[in-house]
């Protein structure tokens, strides 16, 4: 099968950092139609300067848009909509580490709803895009953490007795387990979904630590370049449909935490994320 990543639109997250703009900057230089979101302007204008400069590409442009708001995401994808019809690859990259309970505008736990809740929405809200541009891909940036998460579904937001560690490693087994119920649910319409570790990643998500803890911990981590290797990978390569619902590390397909295979679970937390969303976005209704 064709997959000539020059001829695709590509959309990612969370790009103004870290391993979604080296993802953004790679991708670039291959010449693929790159559209990125970022949640402040004046760093997406910066970013989008070095990258059109770097990859000598003019095809790059950004949305903004705050994940952590449902006021701002559906603002964003009305922009996207009335500009775009048709999407190859979507990167739900951006992620965010509260060590300290935070709550969104919403009143919704931050982690939970960035990191879970929001590449939750914009999925199936550009869901018909990606049937456009079938045969396409969905690359969700999970965390080897997954393999410390829980899911309470009493409690998806981890908000009883907070723990900024638990809550991230919950946000990311939901972001795989969503990964592989949609690859599931997806199969025979031509959109392919895949999980990711980037790796131990030196990048701005361990702000919130206290830098004694974070230079320790950060020790022989990735650079931000490597960290994107295996979502450049999953975005570039040939034949690799058949490989949809797994987990990659390394680009290679890993083993992950095997609750996630539990698939009542799996469909349980779905219809609980589709009713949390429903409160906030009265008509919301999956496509699949
Ligand atoms: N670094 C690691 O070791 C590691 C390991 C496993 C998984 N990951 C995952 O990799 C992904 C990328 O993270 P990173 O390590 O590259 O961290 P990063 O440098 O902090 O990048 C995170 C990106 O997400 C954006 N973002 C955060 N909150 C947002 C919000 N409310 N609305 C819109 N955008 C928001 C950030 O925007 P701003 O620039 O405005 O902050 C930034 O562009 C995340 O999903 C993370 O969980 C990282």
């Amino acid at each position: 099968m064709d997959w000539d990543i020059s001829t695709k639109k590509v959309l990612i997250t969370g790009a103004t950092s870290g391993i979604g703009k080296a993802t953004l900057i790679d991708l670039a230089k291959s010449k693929a139609f790159v559209i990125f979101t970022a949640r402040d302007k004046n760093k997406a204008l910066t970013v989008l300067k070095e990258a059109k400069e770097l990859s000598k590409n003019e095809n790059i442009e950004f949305f903004e848009v705050d994940l952590s708001s449902f006021k701002s995401i559906l603002d964003f994808l009305k922009r996207f909509k009335e500009k775009h019809n048709k999407l190859d690859i979507l990167i739900n990259n951006a992620g965010t580490w509260n060590m300290r309970l935070a709550l969104t505008e919403d009143g919704i736990e931050k982690t939970f709803m960035v990191n879970y809740l929001a590449p939750f929405y914009i999925t199936h809200s550009l869901l018909p895009l990606l049937s456009e541009g079938s045969p396409s891909r969905i690359i969700n940036v999970s965390s080897a953490m997954h393999k410390g998460g829980k899911i309470n579904l009493d409690d998806l937001e981890s908000r009883n007795h907070y723990n900024g560690i638990q809550s991230y490693s919950n946000s990311k087994l939901m972001i795989l387990m969503f990964t592989i119920e949609l690859a599931k649910r997806l199969k025979d319409k031509g959109i392919y979904v895949f999980a990711v570790h980037p790796g131990l990643v030196k990048t701005q998500i361990f702000s919130n630590f206290p830098k004694p803890i974070r230079d320790l911990f950060l020790i022989g981590a990735k650079t931000p370049e490597e960290g994107a290797k295996t979502s450049i990978y999953l975005a570039k390569t040939k034949d690799i449909e058949y490989l949809t619902g797994n987990y990659f590390a390394d680009s290679k397909p890993t083993d992950y935490l095997k609750i996630a295979d539990n698939e009542d679970l799996r469909k349980k937390l779905w219809d609980k994320t589709t009713d949390y969303i429903k409160k906030y976005i009265n008509d919301f209704e999956p496509l699949v």
